[in-house]
């Protein structure tokens, strides 16, 4: 089958590989030429645990090509996917401008049927938009072509996603058009042979679910950091706290583990929009509102617990910081908890000597060279000489280090862990003193 798709970002690249895996024709468009260049190389521009082993083999069996021509892309698939960004606007809303051009040059240049499959996060209403758009050039241009508008949301987890969409858990199609559906159902067929995964509903119903879902997400965990917050000050310990709970399996054990706040490219961004959808319509969303509180506040629970350790006098000290990306397998630092936590240590006058396995790189094009930030070549180069050490990042490489070592090298031994990686009893046997979340120190 002939696949277009627009936006070469990671949503647009993972579905891009995983359809061409199972022998379809899939052409990418990108309006960045430097990225396309990149692509025809068979290079991959971001770092996911197997795309560029699939960008490479499916790219050299020609079944994935790469071009910035808008037209190209339309007349080319049968299914014209929309995946490029929809990055928010200053009050929290979805900036829709790429949406619309795209759908805009769909228009332009469509010569036939074409299914329109909208796979960006997009506020609710957004298929009436691109279809509106879509017939607008048609109608100026004098064209009478079919299409049907269909939301498709995805549900990646980055450092997961070639799992989550060959093994999907639903294969959401928003669609109000039998023969859109029929076409969507065919073409997820090889994702969807044991049972059917693919949940039909209407159109608005599929686009709020994709917010839906990480608002959920983003409330367990908002609401877990609100619980160890508590749970501190009642003397109670959260992981015992989070065991008893999630053995409820209404409850669930899954994403209820307290931290250092929530960051990423989805859940800040879905949970702010989602507000925003709300008040348009004279809503007051007050969970959601209270998750987005609490995960700012709780960004900055670490800094405070290392400010307090130190008598709030932070200047000329050094802080170890082991991981910097949002989650571990992703250089993604977008909203990342580290970035909260350095920049209140440097502007309290603290250094900061930073180890990530595969972040530094994309650290460094923040924040470029500074004085205050060292880039660490591994976790004991970050704690050597370090007055204190904290961990934000939950990386495998930090999971059990030598502690004996660890302690030799910090300047006091005092750890500061945003995401209870350790026992706090182990440790303090080990001469440490441990600050985690939810536990008493
Ligand atoms: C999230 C969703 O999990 C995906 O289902 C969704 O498709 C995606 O957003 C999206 O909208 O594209 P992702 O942003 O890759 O995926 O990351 P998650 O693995 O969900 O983690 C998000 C944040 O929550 C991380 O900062 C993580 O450290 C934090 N988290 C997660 C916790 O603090 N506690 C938990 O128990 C779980």
């Amino acid at each position: 089958m002939n696949i277009t798709i627009f936006g070469s970002g990671y949503v647009g690249l993972v579905t891009a590989v995983c359809f061409a895996e199972v022998g379809n024709d899939v052409l990418c468009v990108d309006v960045d030429e430097r990225k396309v260049a990149m692509l025809r190389r068979g290079e991959s521009p971001i770092y996911e645990p197997g795309l560029s082993e699939l960008l490479k083999s499916n790219y050299e069996a020609g079944r994935i090509r790469f071009t910035t021509s808008a037209e190209e892309g339309a007349k080319h698939g049968l299914y014209q996917f929309i995946a490029v960004g929809t990055p928010p606007n200053e009050d929290g809303s979805a900036d829709m401008k790429y949406v619309l051009a795209v759908a805009k040059s769909i228009g332009q240049y469509i010569d036939g049927y074409r299914v329109v499959i909208s796979k960006s996060t997009v506020p609710v209403g957004t298929a009436d938009r691109v279809r509106a758009a879509v017939a607008a050039e048609l109608k100026a241009r004098g064209a009478s072509h079919e299409f049907d508008v269909v939301s498709n949301p995805e549900f990646l987890k980055e450092g997961a996603a070639i799992a989550d969409f060959t093994k999907p858990d639903r294969i959401v199609v928003g669609s109000d058009s039998l023969r859109a559906t029929e076409h969507m159902q065919q073409l997820y067929a090889p994702f969807n042979r044991n049972h059917d995964r693919v949940v039909v509903m209407d159109v608005r119903s599929s686009e709020m679910t994709k917010y839906a879902a990480n608002a959920m997400l983003a409330t367990k965990i908002s609401f877990m950091n609100e619980m160890a917050n508590l749970a501190e000050k009642l003397g109670a310990d959260i992981e015992k706290v989070r065991i008893g709970i999630g053995s409820d399996p209404r409850i669930g054990y899954q994403f209820i583990y307290p931290g250092c706040g929530y960051g990423g490219s989805c859940f800040p961004k879905d949970v702010k929009a989602l507000i925003h959808m709300a008040e348009e319509v004279g809503f007051e969303a007050a969970v959601l509102q209270g998750v987005e509180d609490v995960n700012n506040q709780q960004k900055g629970v670490l800094f405070e617990k290392i400010s307090a350790h130190f008598g709030g006098d932070l200047a000329g000290k050094t802080i170890g910081l082991w991981g910097l990306a949002f989650k571990p397998r992703t250089d993604d630092m977008r909203e990342a908890p580290s970035r909260n936590l350095m920049e209140a240590l440097w502007a309290a006058g603290a250094k900061v000597r930073a180890y990530d396995p595969v972040a530094a790189h994309e650290t460094h094009r923040i924040y470029g060279d500074r004085a205050d930030l060292v880039y660490a070549k591994s976790p004991e180069d970050a704690a050597e000489g370090a007055d204190a050490l904290a961990l934000v990042t939950e990386w495998k490489v930090f999971a059990s280090p030598n502690f004996a070592t660890l302690a030799k090298l910090l300047k006091q031994p005092v750890i500061f862990d945003g995401r209870n990686q350790y026992d706090p009893a182990y440790l303090k046997k080990a001469g440490f003193q441990y600050y985690s979340i939810g536990r008493k120190p």
